[in-house]
């Protein structure tokens, strides 16, 4: 293994005992008071987005050591070899190059092969989108995981540059619940299906596409060259599947990283070519601000290491992520692939187990809805969830009050967290639907907030092409950089493969009865699902 893990680093040490002399107890509401240029100090601006870092439980010491720590783990030297095409995926032997989709012509690794493809698409994307000779209306993305999430979230968020006159279904799941509404109510010669696999094997998807392709037939479609198109690494698979409109791209692009590929045909289709390639543009701002931005500056960099931090010295097993802009609802779907199949593992490079933990469960839903269901958790709950909080300045709608109040909901729920309130406190209010059998002093402690829960929010302008692009890219580069501290490959996902065997081994049992060779809690369960 060339980096050193983090544990194995004289900056996880400093970390240890920093933590114990004063990490653990850092009180959020004393540095403020301590410090008036707090705010300031831990602002970090970055393209497209301000991030306040200042309701963190770090101080500067904090981020000192962190910063050492960054160091130590050569964070830049693979950071670079990601850039330079490095087969960082060492299990699958491949280059992780999905920066490579959003750099300027001429910019990147394999320049020619990615904007041939997209130039292409983006013709292809214009025919559709003239709906009044295509005919197009509706958009079915058939594609499971990075096939489908990626879309899946930015189709919506871009919703106010969306095309009005194409609506966008997308289908993932094996389950027929998930395709038969969306099937119905369409009409074949309306209707654009693609379907989205980067393998092109994956069970879910072929049969969904199967599902699809025989509706088509079944309801009079007849042209099956213009309604259905694939977007692929398996050209062949798709091309045997009868599928003559394909667009490539390559094994150097992960699924969870594949939504700048031909994957973002549907967000394409949306939005046009200008705002994709906006998009792409707000991601390609991202990777030099990663590459080239000192860590101090640096805000992937920070906000993997604080990560860290909170995830093997605080302890805290969970992120949650609250969006303020109803547009971003899919993002926390989206993060916990890329966050979870990235940094969801348990050996380092060279397969050893690790000592500590590593992807923290990211959820979340938007806010101001989370307020109303499980923010009283994050407030007074036994355990702290560090939270993140997105506010996006301006609306895509004229709806300035609503938005307003968004926003002050939002700021409101960072104040709460990291303030708190004392029974004292609690005592001198009046709690007008308390019961009027319990003494002050006992309602006054369910009243209590112990305060002090860090959040970090991320200050958008506007939600855009280019800015969405820009927090996506963030992500990944902050996934990264966990990663790398973490000395894992973030960019293999062997954990999904046990189970898909074992589905191949249980489907012909389900219908033939065979149970022999199970435990008996399945064969008892497949007994039960046969009778
Ligand atoms: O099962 C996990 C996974 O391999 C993801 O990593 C991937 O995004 C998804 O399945 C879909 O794979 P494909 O695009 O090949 O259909």
């Amino acid at each position: 293994m060339d980096n050193p893990r983090c544990d194995k680093t004289e900056a996880w040490a400093a970390l240890r005992g920093h933590y114990e002399a004063h990490g653990r107890d850092l009180d959020l509401r004393d540095a403020f008071a301590r410090d008036p240029g707090r705010f300031a100090a831990f602002g970090v601006d970055a393209p497209e987005i301000y991030a306040d870092l200042s309701k963190n439980l770090v101080d500067t010491a904090t981020v000192h050591f962190l910063l050492d720590l960054a160091r130590e783990c050569q964070v830049e030297k693979h950071r670079d070899a990601m850039f330079a095409g490095a087969p960082i995926n060492h299990t699958e032997g491949r280059a992780v190059l999905h920066t490579a989709l959003r750099a300027p012509k001429g910019q990147g690794l394999h320049s020619d092969e990615v904007h041939d493809v997209l130039d292409a698409m983006l013709t292809y994307v214009e025919t559709v989108r003239d709906t009044a000779a295509s005919g197009i209306r509706h958009v079915v993305n058939i594609g499971i995981g990075g096939s489908d999430l990626g879309p899946q979230m930015v189709v919506p968020a871009l919703d106010a540059f969306t095309h009005p006159g194409l609506t966008f279904h997308f289908v993932a799941n094996v389950d027929g619940h998930d395709i038969t509404p969306v099937l119905r109510g369409l009409k074949p010669s309306e209707t654009l299906f693609i379907i989205a696999s980067k393998t092109f094997t994956t069970q879910e998807t072929m049969a969904n596409a199967m599902a699809a392709r025989a509706w088509f037939t079944a309801n009079g479609g007849t042209d099956t060259n213009k309604h259905f198109v694939a977007t692929t690494t398996n050209v062949k698979a798709a091309a045997e599947f009868g599928i003559s409109t394909t667009f490539g791209f390559w094994d150097w692009v992960g699924g969870r990283y594949s939504l700048w590929s031909a994957i973002g045909l549907p967000i394409a289709l949306a939005v046009g070519a200008d705002n994709f390639r906006a998009l792409l543009a707000g991601a390609h701002a991202m990777d030099r601000h990663f590459a080239t931005a000192p860590l101090a500056k640096n805000l992937p960099v920070l906000l993997g290491l604080v990560d860290v931090w909170y995830r093997n010295f605080h302890g805290f097993t969970s992120r949650s992520v609250a969006p303020y802009h109803q547009g971003l609802r899919r993002l926390p779907a989206y993060l916990q692939q890329l966050e979870m199949e990235s940094n969801g593992k348990r050996v380092d490079l060279d397969g050893v187990s690790l000592p500590f933990g590593t992807s923290p469960v990211v959820w979340g839903e938007p806010g101001t809805n989370g307020q109303h269901a499980y923010f009283q958790m994050l407030h007074q709950g036994t355990d702290v969830i560090p939270v993140e909080f997105i506010l996006v300045k301006r609306p895509t709608h004229a709806l300035a009050d609503l938005h307003t109040k968004l926003l002050a909901n939002g700021l409101a729920q960072s104040q709460a967290l990291m303030q708190g309130k004392t029974t004292a406190q609690a005592l001198t209010e009046k709690a007008p639907t308390a019961s009027k059998d319990l003494d002050a002093q006992t309602i006054a402690k369910h009243r209590t907030f112990p305060g002090n829960r860090p959040s970090t929010t991320l200050l958008l302008e506007q939600l855009t092409p280019r800015s969405l692009g820009a927090l996506i890219a963030l992500y990944e580069h902050r996934v990264f950089t966990s990663g790398a501290l973490w000395g894992i490959n973030s960019f293999d996902q062997w954990g999904v493969e046990l189970g898909k065997a074992l589905c191949n081994d249980l489907l012909p049992r389900l219908a033939s009865g065979d149970t022999a060779g199970l435990d008996a809690s399945t064969a008892g369960l497949l007994t039960k699902l046969r009778a």
